[in-house]
């Protein structure tokens, strides 16, 4: 037989708790609350995407006087719509807005619909802000699902899986709709907003003064700190790289790198292409061919030694060089590579070098260039 786990989320005792809490300690006058008009809440809810109360606060007032209803908001020029909004950031929320507000006139005669799914068919308005905006104007049954709403439930449920996994975040839905109450949509839906805001905040939160502490997982575990878990680290991707210092007289071979891509521009050591992807504990020695082809281009090889691993660690990477130190039996003329250059080793310090190349150079050839100063 097969079994099927059930979940089972309601719990209509978390709805008439934080409606209790949100009655008495939760915000009442924000500029947008008191009202059922969809045009003061909708612009409301499209500035606090992303945005918090404080910074929203004086564009919000400005926004409004600037255009008092959604049909002079429909009606402006988008450049007096980006002006208004320039400083609040995410710029892309001004252009859905100003579209948003042709298209409620041009297709709902000027007048939001009330149904959550119609909203959220509208520039500008996702699963979540179509929830907010449904409640607070018509009192609709819908479920608001944000960063804050997210830490609550990490917390209050002990959700131990990262809140940006699909997976997660698909159970974090469910149960916000199941936790849903038959009355107090608005009250309910700002006390979310309101405890995630004020009460289980990042860091600090306010545990001795939160209605949901006595049953709080995180809380009673401990784990406010750890809860919700932050976003799994990738592990850096390592890449190998075989070098050659070409070794002559005193010089060494450089060439210059394409502008683009890693060390853009700069003087490098030759690469040999090709190389594998390898086992993080492995690192590579270029075969004999290889070798004797990469270094035909310069000269006759004379002898080859692999030096110790160098190990840069870029933003996104990490990358194993493995330096082979050649030494020439003759030099070719360099006039069919105009990328490349011999440099004086005394000419190491101040060459425009990547700073790990730089280094082994300087410990390569720091004893040639004592040797020169020697002479001297
Ligand atoms: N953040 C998003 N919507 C909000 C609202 N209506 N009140 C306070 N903060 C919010």
């Amino acid at each position: 037989m097969k079994v099927v786990a059930v979940e089972n989320f309601a719990d209509p005792s978390f709805s008439a708790d934080l409606i209790g809490w949100q009655k008495v300690h939760g915000r009442h006058v924000l500029p947008w609350q008191n009202t059922r008009d969809a045009y003061l809440i909708w612009l409301s809810e499209i500035m606090l995407q992303q945005t918090q109360v404080s910074a929203v606060l004086g564009y919000y007032a400005r926004f409004l006087e600037r255009f008092p209803t959604l049909r002079d908001l429909a009606a402006a020029p988008v450049e007096d719509v980006m002006a208004q909004w320039s400083g609040l950031g995410y710029y892309t929320r001004a252009r859905n807005l100003h579209k948003c507000a042709q298209r409620v006139v041009a297709e709902y005669h000027g007048v939001f619909p009330a149904d959550p799914l119609l909203l959220a068919e509208l520039p500008g308005i996702g699963r979540s802000t179509a929830a907010a905006i449904a409640a607070f104007s018509s009192g609709r049954r819908a479920a608001i699902m944000d960063g804050n709403v997210k830490r609550v439930f990490a917390r209050v449920f002990g959700i131990d899986t990262y809140p940006g996994e699909r997976k997660t975040e698909e159970a974090m839905w469910r149960r916000a709709e199941a936790l849903l109450p038959e009355e107090g949509i608005e009250s309910y839906t700002q006390g979310l907003m309101d405890m995630g805001a004020t009460l289980c905040t990042r860091s600090s939160p306010s545990c001795e003064r939160c209605p949901m502490q006595p049953r709080c997982v995180a809380f009673a575990t401990s784990r406010t700190r750890d809860l919700p878990v932050r976003k799994p680290k990738k592990a850096t991707p390592e890449k190998h790289a075989v070098m050659l210092a070409i070794v002559d007289n005193g010089q060494v071979l450089l060439e210059q790198r394409p502008p683009s891509g890693i060390w853009g521009g700069l003087l490098s050591l030759p690469e040999l292409d090709g190389h594998v992807a390898l086992e993080d504990d492995e690192t590579p020695e270029a075969g004999h061919d290889a070798l004797l082809r990469a270094v035909s281009r310069f000269g006759e090889m004379e002898s080859c030694e692999r030096l110790s691993t160098v190990t840069h660690v870029f933003t996104h990477y990490k990358l194993h060089i493995a330096p082979h130190r050649v030494t020439l039996a003759r030099r070719l003329p360099m006039a069919a590579e105009p990328g490349n250059i011999w440099l004086d080793a005394a000419h190491i310090a101040d060459a425009a070098l990547p700073a790990p190349i730089k280094k082994l150079l300087l410990e390569l050839l720091g004893d040639q260039r004592d040797a020169q100063q020697r002479m001297f």
